[in-house]
């Protein structure tokens, strides 16, 4: 399905060229580049996107056989694995970013949108990687992988690697197949049985208790003893 990839030297934004090649061709190839002059995270923050790291875009069209939760967590999940190859133990922050030795290694983006009668989305992963991290400009602590390797990674074997996970999750998708994936996910959960802060939408709920990730994609935690669900929020760092 993503045998296209366009490699661009600098763009503002991979997810506006994918965007902008749907509303051409209703299709886009895989979109990758080696800087982004604006780079975006969630909640229209800025991502630094330095020489190095890897910033990639893909699509999705009519992609509506589950809950929205569920696809920023299939991305991250490739992005674990992929890191994963490299022998080392990184943890997915609900609900999207991917998190080692307690810092951010990589975030994902997912963007709907419709056009022409279809639904499309597009997923942005950006990933730390060989990149120089400007610590002054974020406000939650950040690592890239090289610093841990200690030796320069080759973004193309990374990309190959979390596009071939991806895929396999796709294309089995299926109760069983996910319930395998969740397991794993619940495994690699960070700060799993700790006690977090929650941003809801205008709320902050203290003292939650994380417990785990449900089947919709969904953050269940306790408080006061009861469970509860969040489908859309985070936990801040
Ligand atoms: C986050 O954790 O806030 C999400 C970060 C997503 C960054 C990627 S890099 C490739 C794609 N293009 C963008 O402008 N953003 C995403």
């Amino acid at each position: 399905e993503f045998e296209k990839i366009l490699f661009l030297k600098r763009v503002e934004s991979t997810q506006d060229v994918s965007r902008d090649w749907i509303r051409k061709y209703d299709f886009s190839p895989v979109i990758v580049a080696s800087e982004q002059t604006k780079g975006r995270g969630q909640r229209n923050s800025y991502w630094q996107s330095n020489k190095g790291g890897l910033w990639f875009s893909l699509s999705l069209k009519n992609f509506s056989t589950f809950k929205d939760t569920l696809l920023p967590l299939m991305c991250s999940y490739a992005v674990l694995k992929a890191i994963e190859n490299l022998v080392l133990q990184p943890m997915i922050k609900w609900p999207n970013d991917v998190v080692l030795l307690h810092k951010k290694v990589a975030g994902i983006l997912v963007e709907k949108f419709s056009f022409n009668g279809s639904i499309y989305y597009i997923c942005g992963f950006g990933i730390n990687v060989n990149n120089e991290i400007n610590i002054a400009d974020i406000r939650y602590p950040a690592i890239n992988l090289k610093s841990i390797i200690k030796k320069e990674i080759n973004i193309n074997i990374l990309l190959f690697s979390i596009l071939e996970t991806f895929e396999k999750v796709l294309e089995n998708f299926s109760d069983n197949f996910f319930d395998m994936i969740l397991k794993d996910i619940n495994n690699k959960l960070f700060l799993k049985n700790e006690f977090v802060k929650i941003e809801k939408q205008n709320e902050i709920v203290y003292n939650a208790i994380l417990d785990s990730i449900g089947s919709q994609g969904e953050l269940i935690y306790i408080l006061n003893g009861e469970y509860h669900s969040l489908y859309s929020g985070r936990i801040t760092f």
